[in-house]
């Protein structure tokens, strides 16, 4: 018997800063999401700050989950989905793109700041752009700052 002892080399999820923002991502499964698992198979960096949601279509998402989010203590939201015209069921992109203009007015006019919601399109080969939304994303819901409703169950994201 030896006194060996085995490194754990798994790659544990990074930490975010109890004060660092935390950001809710709806992804449409067959764009965004697939360009999210891309980023991550391509071992591309960037910050650890969102928990994504994936969901068939951006066409499927209320706006009443949005303000869930917020009301909960987000502190940004990002909604990504496959760009216009490739949307798999038709025109669900098209209804989100207008129903994002009205949820923005309707945030902007109860006071959250309109910098802690984003609309993208992301495909499923844009691994890079995955990245770099987020990233820049990130960064703008630091200026925007904490949440002033603050956050329920404190803790992670
Ligand atoms: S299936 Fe991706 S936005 Fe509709």
């Amino acid at each position: 018997m030896t006194n060996e002892t085995i490194e754990d080399t798994t790659e544990k999820p990074a930490e975010v800063a109890d004060d660092d923002v935390r950001i809710l991502a709806f992804l449409c499964n067959w764009c965004s999401y697939a360009g999210a698992d891309l980023a991550g198979v391509s071992r591309m960096q960037y910050p650890p700050n969102v928990r994504d949601i994936r969901v068939m279509c951006t066409g499927t998402i209320s706006p009443y989950f949005v303000l869930k989010a917020f009301q909960e203590g987000i502190d940004g939201v990002l909604i990504a989905g496959c760009h216009i015209g490739d949307c798999h069921y038709g025109k669900g992109n098209y209804a989100t793109a207008k129903r994002f203009r009205v949820l923005e007015d309707l945030l902007t006019s109860i006071g959250v700041d309109p910098r802690r919601i984003r609309l993208e399109w992301v495909s499923a080969a844009e691994g890079a752009k995955f990245q770099q939304v987020i990233t820049d994303f990130t960064e703008q819901v630091r200026q925007a700052g904490r949440s002033p409703l603050g956050r329920k169950g404190g803790g992670q994201a």
